[in-house]
């Protein structure tokens, strides 16, 4: 009997869609009931068994029987979606309070950031950074640097030769200026500075290492002045030092450059009264320069009746341990944790 079959699936949907936690689960009733040869699907085919008078019925009975499934359908799957939205939510929920996870952060090393603020400050003067070999010839790092064999000078850099005479690993980066002024033959006028390694054959000890780091300078043009160098030093010390230091030349021998001078800023710890760093002399001494030595114009092919410059040489790791308070050189090249590195965060001007 038709009536008892409708009857018995009408009971059945009572409990078929309890603790359904799955949409598998779901759409498998879905085609057990509704499905091509679901149970409500077929019962269509009863309909010749069903008298005439009622199949009226018959046919509201099976809808409703639909009604019914797709309304509790639709119910249950609401839920389910419902509740996946919400373990998602509870999931990815974030929690302001909790404390940020830690993330190591790096901080340059302080020779890394000397050379970096002299390089942006002179880029921004139109000075081209450029580089060198650290194993140079003895030709570049002295012979036409006006520093023949035999010539005094030399003793004061002791120099690692590699095999014989010829080579040697550059004990300053002025090589760099002679390698500009050959490639440039002289033609053309010349802004570079010339960061890098260099080595001497020094014991190591607090003021002293046997590999340090230099900055070269040099520009070549014409009519330039000891005043145009002093007007640069002056950008570089206050860039480095602060706004309020003083600048001086001092009168010094450098065989490349013709007159030579030490280049002194005024102390930033005692402002010129006298004080331990200084010395008490209210003064320290940051780097070497002059204008270049006709004689090393011509080595290099540029006419010195014609053209003109200066050179200007900084030891980094000075300027560091003058920056950041540091008196001992090792320091640089030995506890590169981030606890020392993270010191020179601050302090800057
Ligand atoms: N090369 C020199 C040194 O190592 C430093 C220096 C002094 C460089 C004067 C220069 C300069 O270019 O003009 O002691």
């Amino acid at each position: 009997m038709y009536k008892d079959k409708i009857e018995e699936i009408n009971e059945e949907l009572k409990s078929v869609f309890t603790n359904i936690d799955k949409e598998q689960t779901l759409e498998n009733i879905k085609v057990e009931y509704m499905g091509k040869n679901g149970k409500i699907s077929t019962l269509n085919s009863m309909i010749r068994e069903v008298p005439n008078e009622e199949k009226k019925e018959f046919g509201m009975a099976v809808n409703n029987l639909r009604n019914t499934f797709n309304e509790l359908y639709s119910k249950i799957k609401e839920e389910l979606e419902n509740k996946e939205i919400n373990e998602k939510l509870n999931n990815e929920a974030i929690d302001v309070t909790l404390p940020a996870t830690y993330i190591p952060v790096g901080a340059a090393h302080p020779i890394e950031r000397i050379i970096e603020t002299l390089e942006n400050l002179l880029m921004s003067m139109g000075y081209d950074v450029v580089e060198g070999p650290e194993v140079e010839k003895d030709l570049y790092n002295f012979e036409l640097l006006n520093l023949p064999k035999g010539h005094p000078a030399r003793d004061a850099q002791d120099t690692f030769y590699i095999k014989g005479e010829e080579y040697l690993l550059r004990s300053q980066t002025s090589p760099v200026q002679v390698r500009e002024m050959l490639a440039n033959k002289g033609e053309r006028p010349i802004r570079i500075i010339c960061p890098g390694k260099t080595y001497r054959r020094d014991e190591d000890d607090a003021t002293h290492s046997h590999q340090f780091t230099q900055m070269e300078g040099l520009l070549v043009d014409k009519n330039i002045t000891l005043g145009d160098l002093k007007g640069t030093f002056e950008e570089v010390a206050k860039k480095l030092f602060g706004s309020g230091r003083e600048t001086r030349f001092r009168p010094s021998y450098y065989p490349f450059t013709e007159p030579s001078v030490e280049m002194d800023i005024s102390c930033f710890n005692c402002n010129g009264k006298g004080c331990n760093i200084c010395k008490g002399t209210g003064w320290i001494t940051v780097g070497g320069a002059g204008m270049v030595n006709p004689i090393v114009l011509k080595n290099c092919g540029y006419d010195p009746n014609n053209w003109n410059g200066f050179a200007f040489g900084f030891g980094i790791e000075r300027l560091a341990m003058l920056k950041y308070g540091i008196n001992d050189i090792r320091v640089f090249y030995v506890n590169h944790d981030l606890k020392t590195l993270k010191q020179f965060n601050r302090r800057e001007y």
